[in-house]
């Protein structure tokens, strides 16, 4: 396969995942694990720190929507993000941040941008060599929350 092809697979790849992910979402809505299995397959403490820190790096880094973060705390955010992440994948900490409502209500937040994020995470969670199948449980629980956070 040629270079070119082999980022478009991916691209393609990543893409669909996205989407399956939102689809697959409406079933799933709200289901958060009852054991710890999805934290622990994530690298548990150090490995929630690791994957929301180069989340944060990336989506700074992202041209498509890093204009609306320009006022948000990078060090802040990794923090509720690393919290957030920990007790929806069933591991021992406790989000104590904003609704997610409440926090992307004034961003006019657009599913593409919804979207570049998503990427952005996949592409964190690839890059730290996170398996596939748990990739996508952690994206079928955030999913949802597109709900909230689209707003336009
Ligand atoms: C599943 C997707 C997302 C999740 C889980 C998420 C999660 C969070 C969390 C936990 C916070 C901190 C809330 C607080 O404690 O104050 C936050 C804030 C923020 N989010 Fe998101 N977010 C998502 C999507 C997005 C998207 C797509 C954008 C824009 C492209 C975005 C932009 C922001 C901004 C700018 C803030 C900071 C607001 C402030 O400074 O008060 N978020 N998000």
């Amino acid at each position: 396969m040629s270079h070119a092809m082999r980022i478009w697979t991916r691209r393609r790849l990543l893409g669909m995942a996205a989407a399956s992910a939102l689809i697959g979402a409406t079933a799933v809505a709200g289901a958060a694990p009852a054991d710890d299995e999805l934290y622990q397959a994530l690298g548990g403490e150090e490995g929630v720190r690791r994957l929301t820190a180069e989340l944060v790096q990336r989506v700074y880094a992202d041209d498509r929507i890093s204009p609306l973060f320009k006022e948000t705390n990078p060090k802040f955010l990794a923090e509720q993000l690393r919290k957030q992440f920990c007790e929806l994948s069933g591991g021992p900490c406790r989000y104590d941040g904003e609704t997610m409502a409440k926090s992307h209500a004034t961003l006019g937040i657009t599913k593409a941008d919804f979207h570049a994020l998503v990427e952005d995470l996949q592409l964190a969670m690839a890059a730290q060599d996170i398996p596939f199948r748990t990739q996508n449980r952690l994206l079928a629980l955030l999913a949802p929350m597109h709900r909230d956070i689209v707003t336009r």
